[in-house]
Formats: C-alpha cells, structure tokens, sequence
C-alpha cells in the first residue's frame, strides 16, 4: 500500500572514477532515466561538486512546488537554475552583463553562482517571486550528464530537509528525503563540502550574498574588488537593511544541542577551548566537540584528557579545503550523539575559510567566544 504524498524512491549507484567527464555517463541508463523524470516533472536528487542538490524542472511550476514540499522549504527562498552549458543561459536570463561573462567564463563549470536579471518565462515560483534567478553550472561529471540529458534548466536546492545540514554523501539525502524524492543518484561523496558561492551582478558592482566554493581572492583576481554582504560573517551585522539572499534570513541549520564557536588563533584557541570543555565537564554536561586534527594533538602532546568527550574531527587547519568538506557531516555525526553543548574550533577566515565560518557561525546561533 502506498501512503498518500510519498513517492517510492529509487536509489541508483552512479560510481565516480577519478577524471571521468560528463561523457562517460550521458549514454548510462541511470542518467538517461533520471534526465526523463527530470523533464516529466518529478524530482531528482543528484551530485554537484559542492553538495547533493534536489532537482527539478526549473520551469515547470508544478515540478518546482513540489520541490519547497519536499524540503519543508519556505516559498519566498528563491532556488538556483543550473545549466550544462553557456549557451542555456540565454533562455533564462534577461541579459548577460560583461561582468558576468568574466566570470563565467573564468570559474563555470564550477561552484560559482550567478544572479541575474530573469528572462520572461521563469516562474515567480523559481524565484521567490524575485526579478533576478539565479545560475549555476556545476562541474559534477553526473551533474552535467544529467543536465545535458534533460535539456532543461533544473532548479536545485541542497538535497536536505530545510534546517538540516546540506548532504555531502548520498546517505545525507536518503535520510532527509527518502519517500519524498522519485530517484537519488548516489555518486559518492561530493569533492567541495559547502555551497556555491552566490554573486549578485545586477548592480554596478559584485556583492557576495553567500561565500562559498570560489573564495573571495579569487573571484577579485578575475573582476578585481567585490564586497561582501554584511550578513556574511557575525563581525559584519553591525548594518542592517534589506537582506539581499532570501536564503540568508531564515534559520539555517542549528545542531539539537546549543553550540558555541571559538575563534582565535593556535596555541591561545587550543587552550581557551579545552578550557571551555572542562568547565562544561565539570557541570556533568557531556560535551561534543568539532576541532582540526591539530587540537587533537595537541591535546596528545599536553598530557590532556579527551575521553570523556564526543568528538568529530574536521581535518587539519593545514588543509582548509578538508575541513570545508566534513563541516556538515561533523555536525550531523554529533546530532547523532547525545551531547549537552557542542563547541566548534574556528578557523582562519581566508580563502574557503570564509565560508566555512559563515556555516559555521549560524550552526553556533552566533555564540562566538573569542580565544
Ligand atoms: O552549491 C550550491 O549552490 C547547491 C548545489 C545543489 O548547487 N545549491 C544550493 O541551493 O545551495 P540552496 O537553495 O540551498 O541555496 C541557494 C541560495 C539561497 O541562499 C538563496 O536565497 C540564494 O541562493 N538565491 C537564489 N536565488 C537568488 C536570487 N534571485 N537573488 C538572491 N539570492 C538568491
Ligand atoms: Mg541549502
């Protein structure tokens, strides 16, 4: 029997060898049955190199409402089009301003996203009922296979549950979304770990509205000085005014216990922060940690105590790009765990740093303690 509203979802392995291109899939039958629901109007959850996204038929109204059930998503929270090539984007955008052609042209296929003025036929729907839509053209091998199939643009949001962390592994998506998608593509763990970095260029000058995959250095190399929203990092919220990125007003993913962010520098952060778990340990609270491969060994070399805690290792500060890619996992490992607080070590904010702290900061609520 099947229950009103759930969808029986299929689960197909899309096995990823290091340096397949788009090529190797787009005659697989995973891919070619996919990119049919995908242009029949159901939805499909599939691999991007930053996190699993939730597609569907970006102009299709009904395909796009069921993807806000799916997710438990507000209305007003526009989605992000992605395309398989340069070309596609001229249906769905008004104009490309040269800006935007820059940086297209140096960062697609890539975690990078662009928003634009919207072209006519893209449903308010797509776009929280906003003038400009939103583009991306990952560089997932699966990804642009499917795409390409589809021939559509697919509107795609993270494949979690709203309020959860995005899925970094296929894993993620079947337990936030099994029953409510028609396929998950499982291609493995996504390479990137945080979002695309999201760029407004509908004005004379760039704005980042969410750091992410492409750093801010980069993306200055290319069209020189882009600003920051001031919603991006806690240090910056001392202005106020309309909040550009709808997606950057809600509540974003809060882990069940409450957590705290130290930011500072090694040794003083090293410190501050088992300091801080000893003091929570002492109150008979059992605390769950997310600290860097370093922390832990520092805790080694100091003599230190770390059994009594639950802890999720996000990788070594020396390598930014690892702790980026197990942020959401670590946070959904301590969910899993029954801790009282959580406490997260900060990292530097250059490079994918900004993102990562930005993530990092609303899991924290913005309860930053400084080192
Ligand atoms: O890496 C990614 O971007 C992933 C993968 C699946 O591509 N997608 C993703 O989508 O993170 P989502 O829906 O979770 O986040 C999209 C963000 C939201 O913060 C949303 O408010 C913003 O982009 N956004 C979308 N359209 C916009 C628009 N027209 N103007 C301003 N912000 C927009
Ligand atoms: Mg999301």
């Amino acid at each position: 029997m099947e229950v009103k509203g759930e969808k029986r979802t299929q689960i197909w392995q899309v096995p990823v060898s290091p340096g397949a291109g788009p090529e190797a899939f787009k005659q697989s039958s995973p891919i070619l049955r996919a990119a049919r629901i995908l242009r029949e109007g159901g939805l499909v959850a599939f691999p991007t190199e930053t996190v699993y996204g939730l597609g569907a038929n970006g102009l299709d109204v009904d395909a796009v409402t069921s993807i806000f059930a799916a997710k438990g998503r507000p209305a007003d929270n526009p989605l992000i089009l992605h395309i398989a090539s340069l070309e596609a984007i001229h249906g769905i955008v008004k104009e490309m301003p040269p800006l935007a052609i820059r940086l297209a042209g140096a960062f697609w296929p890539g975690p990078l996203t662009l928003v634009l003025e919207k072209a006519a036929h893209v449903p308010p729907v797509t776009t929280g009922g906003l003038d400009t839509v939103a583009v991306r053209m990952p560089s997932h091998p699966v990804a642009l296979a499917l795409l390409d199939v589809a021939g559509v643009p697919v509107a795609a949001p993270s494949a979690n549950r709203s309020g959860r962390p995005s899925p970094t592994e296929a894993a993620h998506v079947i337990t936030d979304l099994f029953g409510k998608v028609d396929v998950i593509l499982d291609g493995g763990p996504t390479g990137i770990g945080v979002e695309s970095t999201v760029v407004d260029c509908t004005g004379a000058k760039p704005i980042i509205l969410r750091p992410g995959g492409v750093s801010k250095e980069a993306l200055e190399k290319v069209i020189g000085e882009v600003d920051l929203d001031p919603h991006v990092l806690a240090a910056q919220e001392v202005e106020t005014g309309p909040v550009r990125s709808p997606g950057m007003k809600y509540k974003h993913y809060a882990p069940k216990a409450p957590a705290v962010l130290v930011e500072g520098e090694p040794p003083g952060l090293f410190q501050r922060l088992t300091e801080l778990a000893r003091e929570l340990e002492a109150q008979g609270q059992q605390v769950g940690l997310m600290v860097s491969s370093e922390l832990m060994q520092y805790w080694q070399d100091q003599a230190i105590d770390s059994g009594g805690w639950q802890i999720a290792c996000m990788g070594s500060r020396a390598n930014p790009g690892e702790i980026a890619a197990s942020i959401y996992r670590c946070l959904r490992d301590l969910d899993q765990m029954s801790v009282a607080k959580i406490i997260i070590e900060g990292v530097p904010t250059s490079g994918i740093g900004l993102a990562i702290m930005n993530r990092l900061e609303k899991a924290a609520a913005h309860r930053i303690v400084d080192a």
